[in-house]
């Protein structure tokens, strides 16, 4: 929803809060005072583009057109249980990523249970259908939340050579049962601390000060083909992330460690304003120029009173077209459309204060609407898939 002008109060305590975030110091003072404000009433919304039926639609097409990758998360259930999702993943997007049945809280939920099914499921629709599969996530670091993807039990073994043991073997038996048909896997998964970039305490500390380069090389014994990717969030808002990052890659790369790619999340959830023009593009660079391969791989840019749809479409094409142009080999979204975003979900919302406070519910962020039609936004990556220039 766009806005054009009209007046309103603007002394809730919520409103508040929401300048304080933005910095926008003029909004910040009306608000401070209740007073009463001109601001913008609601316009059109940008035109939507035809739906698709083709069997390759425009998204999928322009990313083989550019030999890149375009995604979607999705769970095993949603492909299974409707058929219309299963459909627009195999027209819309090139590559899959397994939202959550490859954590181990799925895959290994007692020590002697090895629940396969669902990522079998995942790895089967994207082998009948042509698409590449990204394995998320093996070691899921930061716990805020406690939503680090690591089984209770694994979680409670304080005796460190016992978690080793279940880590280790895990990460073997998961990525060996996949070999040569999970493309790339997110290895570790959230490393850094929010906001600043030390390594989050957490459960990984117990196998030593050196854990991030074992588990890529026990990943890598396991198979030697597949991609091994480090996947972060929030780098777009936090520099201090970003030059974590670029640190640790630097060193992995340097001492031979197998690690062959980085993905910035880009959940935009944190403040309605867009990116600093230049953040993605700036980092991504960095880390291409380390020998890696950069991808956005959990894009969402949910909706709400300070964002309206028009602000998600400029937010969609400027992030797309940054990654593109500093060399980004993958587009990936965090669900097949707005009916299957997680960021309506009661836990994310209870995690992320901010993203309750800030966007709507639903706050429909994805590329595909409810009734997984493609919406403006989609149309803006593809125009930014076609007319960005491939770097140097
Ligand atoms: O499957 C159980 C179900 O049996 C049970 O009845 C229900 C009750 O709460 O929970 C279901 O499990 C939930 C699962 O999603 C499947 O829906 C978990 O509680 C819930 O914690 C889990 O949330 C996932 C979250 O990661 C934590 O693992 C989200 O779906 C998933 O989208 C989200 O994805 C993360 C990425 O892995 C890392 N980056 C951030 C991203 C968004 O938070």
């Amino acid at each position: 929803m766009g806005r054009l002008g009209g007046c309103v109060n603007t002394g809730s305590a919520r409103s508040r809060l929401v300048s304080w975030v933005v910095g926008v110091s003029v909004i910040s003072m009306l608000f401070a005072t209740g007073a009463t404000a001109c601001v913008a009433l609601p316009a059109p919304a940008p035109p939507q583009p035809p739906d698709c039926t083709d069997p390759v639609c425009p998204l999928a097409a322009a990313a083989r057109g550019r030999g890149i990758r375009v995604g979607a998360a999705v769970e095993a259930d949603d492909l299974i249980s409707n058929p219309a999702v299963a459909d627009a993943v195999r027209r819309h997007f090139t590559s899959v990523t397994t939202e959550n049945a490859l954590k181990l809280s799925v895959v290994r939920p007692s020590p002697t249970l090895w629940n396969w099914g669902p990522a079998d499921t995942v790895v089967a629709f994207a082998e009948t259908n042509d698409l590449e599969v990204r394995g998320h996530t093996l070691a899921w670091v930061n716990e805020s939340g406690s939503q680090n993807g690591l089984p209770a039990w694994m979680r409670d073994l304080n005796d460190p050579s016992e978690f080793r043991t279940a880590i280790l073997d895990s990460v073997s038996a998961v990525v060996g049962r996949y070999q040569g048909r999970v493309d790339r896997w997110d290895v570790v998964n959230e490393l850094f601390e929010y906001p600043v970039g030390v390594q989050a305490p957490s459960a990984f500390d117990r196998l030593g000060p050196d854990y991030v380069a074992e588990l890529f090389e026990v990943a890598h014994a396991a198979d030697p083909g597949a991609e091994l990717w480090l996947n972060e969030v929030f780098t777009e808002v936090f520099p201090a992330k970003g030059d974590a990052l670029v640190a640790l890659v630097s060193s992995l790369r340097d001492r031979g460690v197998p690690i062959h790619g980085v993905g910035l999340q880009t959940h935009l959830t944190l403040s309605p304003a867009a990116p600093n023009p230049g953040s993605v593009s700036g980092l991504v660079a960095r880390l291409r120029a380390l020998g890696v391969e950069v991808a956005i791989t959990e894009f969402d840019v949910p909706l709400g009173p300070l964002r309206t749809e028009q602000q998600q479409v400029d937010i969609y094409r400027q992030v797309t077209a940054e990654c593109l142009s500093a060399g980004c080999t993958e587009i990936t979204v965090w669900g097949v459309g707005d009916a299957f975003t997680t960021l309506d979900t009661a836990g994310q919302r209870q995690n992320n204060p901010l993203l309750a406070a800030f966007f709507s519910l639903p706050s429909t962020p994805l590329l595909l609407d409810v009734n997984l039609r493609p919406k403006a936004a989609y149309a803006a990556v593809v125009a930014a898939l076609q007319r960005t220039p491939t770097p140097g």
